[in-house]
């Protein structure tokens, strides 16, 4: 039988996958996960390990990869977010849909033994709880981001009820970090607002200063991905995508937090077309689920993800 021991990591440039890839291959051994991403290889690049350029949109490319490769799970994490999403609805459609389905088709036909796909808090919408919002309640997405993040999640149950693939889903909150960038987000305020302070000491904010939303620091995301995918099928009982929640904040709240270690940090406001978006999203989601069936517990409080956040950009800026 084919020894099918190979990871990959399809955006493995990404906010999410730059970190990702990193900790997979610190876990499963640099050479076993491989990284691929719409962008060309550079010897920087391959020196971390494994890559090469891949459009998930070729699925014979993706077909090829899979089966020449001896790959035997994939991280799928290529994808348009909310905000950039809107400015061309059909083409976010394509590469977040058309991506997703080209990912299940070749995981069935190569028969992965596990794969794994983000979803997010854009599934929610106004007809959703403000607050707490359950696990097991239909969405009422308002993006096409979030229309693709629902029927995405349909169609991974589907594929696992149909035919038996394993696959794994997380709806993330607004992730933070400071390695990649998150681009055309909703949430990326929460990312650029430590940038602008450590830079030049003060934010323009595009969300009003009360729009709270379910954020979380990208250690607590990588870790949570890690530990869904290593958790027992028999514990497992959604098969949609789980709910995760680790830090609810506001823009004022976060610049509050930042002005303990910047004293002379200036916010303002100047609410945009995002504005809209983050709206019709909760402030706060309940992970009961998360919690019981695979022992997610976050760790980092907001005041340890500003602290933390603030030391690694200082560090890169004074460098
Ligand atoms: N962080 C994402 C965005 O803002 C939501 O999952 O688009």
């Amino acid at each position: 039988m084919r020894n099918k021991s190979k990871i990959l990591v399809i955006g493995a440039l990404g906010q999410m996958g730059t970190e990702l890839t990193a900790a997979l291959r610190e876990k499963y051994g640099w050479q076993n996960v491989l990284g691929a991403d719409i962008h060309p290889a550079t010897a920087e690049l391959q020196e971390k390990g494994p890559y090469f350029k891949l459009n998930v949109l070729n699925k014979t490319m993706l077909g090829r990869v899979v089966s020449n490769l001896n790959v035997g799970q994939i991280y799928h994490l290529a994808a348009v977010l909310s905000a950039n999403s809107e400015t061309d609805p059909f083409r976010a459609w394509e590469i977040n849909m058309q991506g997703l389905l080209n990912v299940l088709h070749v995981s069935r036909k190569y028969q992965m033994d596990k794969v794994f796909w983000p979803s997010s808090i854009a599934i929610f919408g106004p007809a959703s709880m403000r607050a707490a919002c359950p696990q097991h309640v239909g969405g009422d997405p308002m993006t096409v981001y979030g229309i693709g993040k629902q029927a995405g999640e349909f169609w991974c149950r589907y594929y696992y009820q149909q035919y038996g693939l394993d696959v794994r889903s997380i709806r993330f909150p607004g992730l933070v970090s400071y390695t990649a960038k998150p681009g055309g987000g909703t949430t990326d305020y929460a990312v650029e607002i430590f940038d602008a302070a450590v830079q030049t000491g003060s934010y323009q904010c595009y969300l009003k200063e009360n729009t709270g939303l379910p954020m979380m620091y990208m250690p607590d995301a990588i870790r949570a991905t890690l530990e869904l995918m290593e958790s027992p099928e028999d514990k497992l009982s959604v098969r949609t995508s789980y709910n995760l929640a680790a830090i609810n904040f506001t823009p004022r709240e976060l610049a509050a937090e930042i002005t303990k270690h910047i004293p002379d940090f200036k916010i303002s406001y100047s609410p945009d077309h995002r504005q809209h978006i983050a709206d019709s999203w909760p402030s706060s989601i309940d992970d009961r689920f998360a919690r019981h069936e695979w022992g997610w517990r976050p760790k980092f409080k907001l005041s340890d993800m500003v602290s933390d956040m603030l030391c690694h950009l200082r560090k890169e800026v004074y460098a």
